[in-house]
C-alpha cells in the first residue's frame, strides 16, 4: 500500500460481530483509507464461534463496505500492526466502564510500537449495552437478538444452540 494511505486495523475477537461493531467499522471507514478487521484470540476468552466462522460472520456482514477486508491473525496485535503498516488501531469505547482495560491495553500497545496509534470510536449510544456475551447469551436462550446481530449472524447463532 502506497506510503500517505492510511490503514487502520480493527482487532478483536468478535464472538460474534455485532451491530455495535458494525457501527464502529462505519465511522472508521470514513477517516482512514483501508480497514482491515482482525480477528484474533483473546487468551481470557473461550470463544463459541471458530475463526472460519467468525471471518465469515464478519465478512458477510460488511459486505458492500468499501474498503473493508477482514483477516485473521495470531501473536501480538502489535507484531502484526508493524507487519501491515498499519496507521492505527481501532477500539470501541461505549462507556466509562470500558476505559480501564482499554486504557491499559492503548498504553501497553503504545509501548510496543511507539509510532502506531490507538484511535477510540463512540458507536452510537443505542449500543451502549450491546457486546457479543449478552448477544450470546440471548441467543443461548432462544431470546430475540435481531436488533443486536444481522440476519446471517441469527442464523449461525440458531445453528449454533440447535
Ligand atoms: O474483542 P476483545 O476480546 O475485547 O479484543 C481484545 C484483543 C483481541 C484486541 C486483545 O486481547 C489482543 O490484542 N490480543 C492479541 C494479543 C496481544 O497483542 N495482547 C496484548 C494486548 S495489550
Amino acid at each position: 500500500m502506497s506510503k500517505n494511505k492510511k490503514l487502520a486495523l480493527y482487532p478483536g475477537t468478535f464472538d460474534p460481530i455485532t451491530n455495535g461493531h458494525l457501527d464502529v467499522i462505519q465511522r472508521a471507514v470514513n477517516l482512514f483509507d483501508r480497514v482491515i478487521v482482525a480477528i484474533t484470540t483473546n487468551s481470557s476468552k473461550a470463544p463459541l464461534f471458530s475463526v472460519n466462522e467468525r471471518l465469515e460472520m464478519i465478512e458477510n456482514a460488511s459486505n458492500g463496505l468499501d474498503n473493508v477486508e477482514v483477516e485473521s491473525f495470531q501473536g501480538l496485535l502489535m507484531d502484526y500492526a508493524v507487519k501491515k503498516n498499519a496507521t492505527a488501531i481501532i477500539r470501541g469505547l461505549r462507556a466509562v466502564s470500558d476505559f480501564e482495560y482499554e486504557f491499559q491495553m492503548a498504553l501497553v500497545n503504545r509501548k510496543l510500537a511507539n509510532g502506531i496509534a490507538t484511535v477510540f470510536l463512540m458507536p452510537h449510544e443505542k449500543y451502549t449495552y450491546l457486546n457479543s456475551t449478552i448477544v450470546r447469551e440471548v441467543a443461548k436462550f432462544d431470546g430475540d437478538v435481531s436488533s443486536f446481530v444481522t440476519e446471517y449472524v441469527q442464523d449461525k447463532l440458531k445453528s449454533k444452540f440447535n
